[in-house]
């Protein structure tokens, strides 16, 4: 599968009346954010181990991101502003490890604003008093903006997060209006029941916005994740503090700047960047947040969660880590399937919650599938993600780096066999060429632990009943993919898979509509779809009696 099979198409931008614009004035030097593009399309090769010099070639004449940096601050109350402390820490280009700019670093002082700002535009703030249908028409407003300047958000998010370009244009960037799109449609269908009683009562249940609602997003899908997060909670009603990952704080400020040009009032998003053991976790303990949503990995979910338990008993929802199981059956289309589990593992330089991280494949097909499977990989193509055709750009940062490579030397000396890559790719930024090993067993580490980066794990298999048990033995349950064309063999995988989504001749399909989260520790509750709103609903049971009702 190609990226192309799940890229929407980009809508024309419509121009928003001035009158909408808020108090959010762009920087001198902002006001046209495109520059000129580079060339240079990125170089296939076709050999049979990873050279130095295509390396270096690869990397050679990056191109000068075609966008400038504009908004660096906090967002509190509509206005950027900076942090308590004055304090501000770097966010860098994966490329090169060179700093893009210095944003506002966000401690607990910073947090207890932004969530002043968000209690007092719920409690007393126009938000959750509008009509929802007002509330319906700025996320759509919102969603015509992100196009109207997809391409600025596109090369920011590429440029602070290292993945390629066209990916972010055309499939991420789509995505988020798409999102807020299918939740403006939500914002004026919330409505709750009249229920029948046992007595003369009238019985009413309200879906209530919960009230502020905590979010802290990672870095490896900044603008998705903001998204998955911020579209239901205002178009249920709620106000927000979001903390965005501190690798990748300058999109998630960009798209809230964005928003208050479509009309939303102030103090209803607020963005604050900084670390997690500091920002994040004032938010997730914070005594006036009354709901928290996580995104991220395991280990943190389970310190969010507990400081959220701690503080206030706020509801939390988890959406964390994963090891999924792509299972090719011995009637699988083989070179179909080797291009949907590379695709699998190693879109966004497999740094994916949902990454098909192991790769199990029928013994009668495996040594077919090994060949190809490596052959994918070595023809990836890896460099500047900003050039065209380039696959896979660099890791997020030098702790993903080196982690990814401890995980290929535990490969190695677990005795699995390196089929290719294995090193650095070039020797600047944090570029990791595709790797593949063969005769992976299920307790070497490299197939119970997320590695999140460019290597797949191929695994053999006998019969369905074996596959399925080692498939479901892991303390994960994100997702899964199966390749068969029997729907018998289908129907019994999806039921079997103990996993939040099953993918069937097919991977990585997302639709606003369809919801997304995890079994085991893979997390709590869902997102997308009319499952998040859920999540930032309250329940009101409301009782009046019915004084001689005429019809009973
Ligand atoms: P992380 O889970 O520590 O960070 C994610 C977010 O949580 C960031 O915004 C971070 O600032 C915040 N955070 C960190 N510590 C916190 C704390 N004590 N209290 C409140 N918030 C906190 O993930 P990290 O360290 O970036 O990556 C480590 C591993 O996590 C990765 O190698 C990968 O295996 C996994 N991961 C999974 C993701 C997913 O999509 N499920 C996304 C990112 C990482
Ligand atoms: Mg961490």
């Amino acid at each position: 599968m190609t990226l192309g099979a799940f890229v929407g198409a980009v809508m024309a931008a419509r121009r928003i009346s001035s009158l909408l614009a808020r108090s959010l004035p762009a920087p001198s030097g902002c006001s046209s954010l495109l520059l000129s593009r580079g060339k240079n399309p990125g170089s296939r090769r076709s050999i049979n181990r990873f050279s130095t010099a295509a390396a270096a070639a690869a990397l050679e004449k990056l191109v000068t991101p075609p966008v400038q940096v504009c908004y660096t601050q906090h967002l509190i109350n509509g206005q950027f502003v900076d942090s308590a402390s004055g304090k501000t820490f770097p966010a860098y280009d994966p490329r090169t490890a060179e700093v893009i700019a210095n944003v506002a670093e966000g401690e607990v002082e910073d947090i207890d604003r932004a969530v002043a700002a968000a209690r007092k535009a719920f409690d007393e703030g126009p938000w959750p008093k509008m009509t929802p249908y007002e509330r319906c028409r700025i996320l759509l407003r919102f969603a015509d903006l992100v196009e109207k300047h997809s391409e600025e958000l596109a090369a920011l998010e590429t440029w602070n997060n290292g993945k390629p370009y066209e990916q972010a244009l055309h499939s991420e960037i789509p995505s988020l209006a798409r999102l807020f799109r299918y939740y403006a449609g939500w914002a004026d269908k919330i409505h709750g029941l009249t229920v029948p009683a046992d007595g003369n009562y009238h019985m009413q249940i309200l879906h209530e916005p919960i009230g502020v609602a905590g979010q802290i997003i990672p870095w490896n899908f900044p603008l998705i994740l903001f998204a998955w997060k911020v579209g239901p909670a205002l178009a249920c009603g709620n106000t927000v503090v979001l903390k965005s990952a501190e690798q990748t704080p300058l999109t998630a400020l960009y798209a809230a700047k964005l928003l208050h040009e479509a009309g939303l009032p102030p103090g209803v998003l607020n963005v604050i960047s900084g670390y997690g053991p500091t920002a994040g976790a004032a938010l997730a303990s914070h005594m006036n947040v009354d709901k928290l949503s996580f995104t991220g990995s395991t280990q943190t979910g389970k310190i969010v969660l507990e400081l959220a338990a701690r503080s206030n008993l706020k509801a939390v929802t988890l959406e964390l880590g994963g090891k999924s199981p792509f299972i090719i059956c011995e009637d699988a289309d083989i070179d179909e399937a080797v291009e949907a589990a590379h695709f699998a593992l190693f879109f966004n330089q497999g740094q994916c919650c949902c990454a098909g991280s192991r790769t199990y494949v029928h013994e009668r097909i495996y040594d077919e599938f090994l060949e190809k499977a490596k052959a994918r990989a070595m023809k990836r193509v890896v460099g500047d993600p900003f050039k065209k055709g380039v696959e896979q750009g660099p890791q997020i940062d030098v702790e993903q780096f080196e982690k990814i490579l401890r995980y290929i030397r535990l490969g190695v000396e677990s005795n699995a066999t390196l089929e290719c890559g294995g090193e650095r790719f070039g020797s600047k930024g944090f570029f990791i060429q595709p790797t593949v090993f063969s005769n992976v067993q299920d307790d070497m580490p490299i197939a119970q632990d997320e590695i999140f980066g460019p290597v797949q794990s191929i695994l053999k298999f006998k019969d369905l009943d074996e596959v399925i048990r080692r498939a479901n033995a892991t303390t994960y349950g994100l997702a899964a993919g199966v390749y068969t064309k029997n729907i018998d063999t289908a129907n019994t995988l999806t039921r079997a898979l103990r996993a939040g989504t099953v993918w069937v001749n097919c991977y990585d399909v997302f639709d606003a509509a369809i919801p997304f989260g995890g079994y085991k520790m893979s997390g709590i509750g869902r997102e997308k779809g009319i499952y998040s709103l859920n999540g930032y609903l309250q329940v009101k049971a409301v009782v009046t009696p019915l004084r001689n009702p005429a019809w009973l």
